[in-house]
């Protein structure tokens, strides 16, 4: 017999999922059986994303959408209990909002600021710190454990010039799912990361020029870009019973870009009304 993932009849919340991999994810993740709240900050993207999937003939499970910003706590508390009510209770998680804020771009260590650090730190550590907070909570008050998944990034395994704080904050999550791990193991809960390479969203897409994508490529052993297709399967898989035995892990999905020494910089290659988007 052919090995599925199998998630029927678990209950999903993906953050940030109205674009990019957060929206892959949970494409995927209904398309395995589960029922999906897809949140985003923007409530119209949402309910696209939520529209594409219950449209979609190869969707086993159903998706409705929370708009909620992920940086407010009350609001994270609130986007936990919606999904509770509107799907009976929380089995699996995927922290994905991150990136640099708006406003910030990636530039050279000592030109940042206090600002800077609080603002980056937020987006991606403390944000995704409290989502999991909330999940965890919920988790362990149905007594049947779960699974909480973090999107880090391929820029925590390498130097990381121009985007130290960024590059900081998801190391720090890559850190931080040791120590959930040991604590919420006891309640059937499994903690792991995954850490793309550079995928790219429409995000990274719009940010980067055609000579800057050419040079990633040739830089990379698999000479191919990590699609978002894939780095959703990978959180299908990571979310699944199949990955039974995986916590306190993060996975590196990155074509094997870690390994290369001839990576174009972070400030290489940015287009300039973007600059500064993302160089994740
Ligand atoms: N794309 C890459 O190259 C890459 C590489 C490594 C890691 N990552 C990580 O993957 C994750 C997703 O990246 P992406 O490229 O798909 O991003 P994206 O910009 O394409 O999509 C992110 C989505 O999150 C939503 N969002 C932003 N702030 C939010 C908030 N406060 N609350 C709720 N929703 C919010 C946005 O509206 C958007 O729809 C991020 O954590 C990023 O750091 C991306």
């Amino acid at each position: 017999m052919a090995i599925q993932i199998d998630h029927t009849g678990r209950r999903a919340l993906v953050t940030g999922a109205g674009a990019g991999i957060g929206r892959k994810i949970a494409h995927w993740l209904a398309q395995a059986g589960a029922s999906v709240v897809v949140n985003d900050l923007i409530l119209e993207r949402a309910e696209a994303i939520a529209s594409e999937i219950n449209t979609n003939p190869d969707r086993c499970g159903r998706a409705v959408a929370v708009a909620a910003d992920c940086r407010d706590d009350e609001a994270i508390d609130a986007l936990v209990a919606t999904t509770v009510e509107h799907l009976g209770g929380l089995d699996l998680a995927v922290n994905n909002v991150g990136m640099l804020p708006p406003g910030r771009r990636p530039q050279p260590f000592v030109a940042n600021r206090g600002d800077d650090w609080r603002d980056i730190i937020d987006q991606n550590l403390v944000l995704a710190a409290l989502c999991a907070r909330a999940e965890a909570e919920s988790m362990q008050a149905s007594g049947i454990g779960g699974s909480i998944l973090f999107v880090t990034s391929g820029e925590t395994t390498r130097p990381a010039p121009y985007n130290a704080v960024y590059a900081a904050a998801k190391a720090a999550i890559n850190h931080l799912v040791s120590t959930m791990a040991v604590e919420l193991g006891p309640d059937g809960i499994r903690v792991n990361a995954m850490a793309p390479g550079t995928t790219l969203t429409e995000t990274v897409a719009a940010a980067f020029t055609e000579d800057r994508i050419a040079a990633l490529v040739a830089s990379t052993p698999l000479r191919t870009m990590v699609e978002d297709d894939e780095l959703a399967r990978l959180a299908v898989f990571l979310t699944s019973d199949l990955a039974r035995c995986i916590t306190g892990q993060f996975i590196l999905a990155d074509g094997g870009a870690f390994l290369s020494r001839n990576r174009p910089a972070n400030d290489e290659g940015l287009t300039s009304p973007l600059k500064g988007s993302n160089a994740s």
